[in-house]
């Protein structure tokens, strides 16, 4: 008998990832279709994507160009060793990245999410320190309220609790910066808050504490957004550049969210001026139609592993899906949209516009904080006493029901729509989220 995708009679087999499974399988919302800024729910309901899926469509759903990309791909030729062949696809990729990276970085290394971008990263940086003879830099700081995902480097450098406290000791030698999160001083700013660049000395502390010669790396969000949207103050970024270069202490940003065009440029370096040592990507490579992530480097990064015989592997690290044929012919189309529709920079010229309209919603009920970048917003909302995270779930049920999709962290709306959307989108986001904020308890 033939399979009914669209109506599965038994939903107890997947165990779905960061989802409320029990919630989820007494009263199921499941998506059938997609084009553009729309859902198709089961029902046959059009539903706004308020959030590029998960931080990741930016070109929007089913884009012919990324389609048929991958159709010829996969048809041509399905999959290539990724250790020691190669194939013109994934050469190709790594190009054109470079090509709309910050100068400086020269260096791709291919895995398959932001999970595993983020290993190879704090991977790199403990691998880099030791091959020129620094053995001893081994520490990795991360910050509070940091999003790494969730394999076990991640969820030691991340700051988010309920994501490592279930999971024993994680890895030794990590210590944490403070989030950059001050609402006392801070709430309702308009992009990067005034307050806070002094958080970046809280560096020197920790290496007055460990020594600068046992720490390696330095991994933070250029803007956090999984923890609920918290920017960097205005002075940050450059601060924790300049102290981690005196220390010769590498700086990560992870900018899976960030990277491709989510602020209006290709990245948050680029954005906020500031270039790291190494910089973790995924999401947006591929605009989330085939897993795929993009490890970035400079060149003094790379060249460090490049020694020894040379029939000998510099690097013992690799995916098997490094690289993936299919998935590279997605990353080559969806760099192409980007650039031929402009979307990035149409990010940045309808920045403003999602500022006003998301800050029209202060003095809305519920509503103590408000926060924006690009084209990503935060809102967040006084909890329920007692019951953290129950007002913003109830709220994220209601907008779905009225045909908008958000996202929340705890008590915190998060927005992060496609790059194309509309002026007459973010109206319908914003009016639709008003509505339900206006009716919820
Ligand atoms: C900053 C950051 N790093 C890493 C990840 C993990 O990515 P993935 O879910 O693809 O493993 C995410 C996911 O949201 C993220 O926001």
């Amino acid at each position: 008998m033939a399979l009914d995708r669209k109506t599965p009679n038994d939903l107890n087999a997947f165990w779905m990832p960061f989802t409320a499974n029990r919630q989820f399988k007494k009263a199921p919302r499941m998506f059938v279709g997609a084009k553009d800024m729309h859902y198709t729910t089961a029902e046959g309901r059009q539903v706004l994507d308020g959030t590029a899926g998960l931080w990741c469509c930016n070109a929007g759903h089913c884009r012919p160009k990324i389609s048929e990309a991958i159709a010829r791909q996969a048809a041509e030729l399905d999959y290539a060793p990724a250790f020691q062949m190669g194939h013109p696809a994934a050469f190709e990729l790594a190009n054109r990245i470079i090509e709309i990276a910050p100068e400086g970085m020269e260096h791709v290394f291919y895995t398959n999410s932001g999970s595993e971008s983020v290993e190879t990263a704090l991977k790199l940086a403990i691998g880099y320190h030791r091959a020129r003879g620094e053995g001893s830099r081994t520490r990795l700081i991360g910050r509070e309220r940091g999003y790494h995902g969730v394999n076990f480097g991640g969820i030691s450098v991340g700051g988010i609790v309920t994501n490592r406290k279930m999971f024993g000791t994680l890895l030794a030698g990590v210590d944490h910066l403070p989030h950059t999160h001050l609402p006392a001083q801070n709430a309702f700013t308009k992009g990067q808050p005034e307050h806070g660049a002094h958080l970046a000395d809280e560096l020197e502390r920790i290496v007055a504490l460990h020594g600068a010669d046992t720490i390696a790396a330095v991994i933070v969000e250029p803007m956090s957004g999984s923890t609920g949207v918290l920017l960097p103050p205005k002075g940050y970024l450059e601060k924790l550049r300049a102290i981690t270069k005196k220390h010769g202490i590498l700086l990560i940003f992870d900018e899976v969210i960030t990277g491709y065009g989510r602020l209006g440029a290709p990245f948050a370096a680029q954005h906020y001026g500031v270039t790291p040592d190494i910089m973790t990507t995924a999401k947006g490579l591929t605009n989330g139609v085939i897993p795929m992530g993009a490890v970035i480097t400079t060149a003094e990064v790379h060249d460090a592993f490049m020694q020894g015989p040379e029939h000998m592997i510099e690097l013992f690290h690799g995916y098997t899906y490094s690289g993936n044929p299919v998935a590279a012919a997605a990353g080559i189309a969806t760099l192409e949209t980007y650039k031929e529709e402009g979307l990035f920079e149409r990010a940045a010229e309808l920045a403003p516009y999602w500022q006003e309209a998301l800050h029209s919603l202060k003095g809305t009920r519920h509503v103590i904080d408000i926060r924006n970048e690009g084209l990503i917003g935060a809102v967040e909302l006084e909890p329920i006493a007692g019951t953290p995270a129950k007002r913003a779930f109830d709220a994220f049920l209601k907008a779905y029901e009225k045909g908008i999709l958000i996202r929340t962290t705890g008590d915190i709306i998060a927005m992060s729509p496609p790059l194309i959307i509309e002026k007459a989108h973010i109206d319908q986001l914003i009016g639709t989220l008003k509505e339900v904020l206006d009716t919820l308890e």
